[in-house]
């Protein structure tokens, strides 16, 4: 009973502690607005964050602040979100009703206000926001696609545009530092993007011309100018989450040494089950002449005894 105190107080702390440490931690990285469905916001409040990027409304993370307003931008409401980009938004309980995803051809902008219908080459799009934007026909499309793309659509400098970009042509640069303050020490992460054809070319931000892209093992500076979009200690190096292939050897040397640890052991049990074997057979043997030699000195006494009656029965005949 005592220790089962002892653990929930125990355990009440502990959940005490993380919320605060919880509230504490995220309080300067969410920022975002505490007002419901119904209250009243300021859009011209509603902004992007210059650090982290995020957009920032009065309203919480359910609600958008409509700007649709007579009174010049100043007034507007938190409405209830008309769609979602995630499975499982943010700021959402377990039992909340959810808006709905958008269907194929439109997307949920990042207030969340409702399904738009995707923007052509050169309309406006939101930070890295490339399904925001319509892709080429499949045929180029497919040439285009990669893991930096939509389909081949891009988002720079909020514009819609194509990853099409040839060899020596001159490209367009999106170049975008993200700021996460939450730690208490700034951690900056720069993001380059471009609209030369990826993998295989890259943008340089000096001569806005595309060049090709560097292998594995090259020198580089940036993640861009690798072909794997991955630059590790100035050299290109495997995308993180790369599968590891094994070499023959490697399965060589593992089964060797298995085997031999395997047979070392079955050796040592077998020498050691032989001294056992010895030693108990030795004991046995000991056990044996030890009962043998008692018997000879039973046989003795009792021959010596007969003797005796037999020289005492003819002294008294
Ligand atoms: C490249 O993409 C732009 C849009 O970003 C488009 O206007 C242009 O026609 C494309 N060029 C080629 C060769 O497909």
């Amino acid at each position: 009973m005592r220790a089962f105190d002892l653990s929930t107080v125990m355990t009440r702390q502990l959940v005490t502690l993380f919320l605060t440490l919880l509230a504490f931690g995220t309080l300067p990285l969410v920022r975002c607005g505490a007002i419901g469905a119904g209250g009243t916001c300021s859009p011209n409040n509603t902004h992007v964050d210059p650090s982290t990027h995020k957009l920032i409304t009065e309203c919480d993370d359910k609600t958008f602040c409509t700007s649709d307003n007579a009174a010049n931008g100043t007034i507007g409401t938190c409405q209830p979100r008309g769609c979602r980009r995630d499975e499982f938004p943010f700021g959402y309980g377990m039992t909340d009703a959810l808006p709905p995803l958008c269907d194929r051809g439109t997307f949920c902008p990042d207030d969340g206000h409702g399904c738009e219908a995707i923007h052509d080459v050169g309309a406006a799009c939101e930070l890295a926001r490339d399904e925001q934007c319509a892709p080429p026909k499949d045929e180029i499309a497919v040439v285009l696609a990669s893991n930096q793309n939509s389909n081949g659509a891009i988002c720079l400098n909020s514009v819609c545009m194509w990853a099409n970009a040839t060899l020596g042509q001159g490209c367009v640069i999106d170049d975008t530092t993200y700021v996460d303050t939450s730690s208490g020490t700034q951690l900056g992460n720069r993001i380059i993007r471009h609209n030369c054809r990826t993998p295989l070319l890259y943008c340089d931000p000096m001569a806005l011309q595309c060049f090709p892209a560097r292998l594995l093992g090259e020198a580089c500076e940036m993640d861009m100018e690798c072909r794997s979009h991955n630059c590790a200690a100035s050299v290109c190096a495997d995308p993180p989450g790369t599968v590891r292939t094994l070499q023959p050897w490697h399965y060589v040397v593992t089964i060797l040494v298995v085997a031999i640890s395997m047979g070392a052991t079955a050796t040592m049990l077998v020498m050691i089950h032989q001294r056992l074997r010895l030693r108990r057979h030795r004991e046995l043997r000991e056990y044996y002449y030890e009962q043998l030699s008692l018997r000879q000195s039973m046989f003795a006494l009792h021959r010596r005894a007969a003797s005796k009656m037999t020289g005492e029965k003819s002294y008294y005949d």
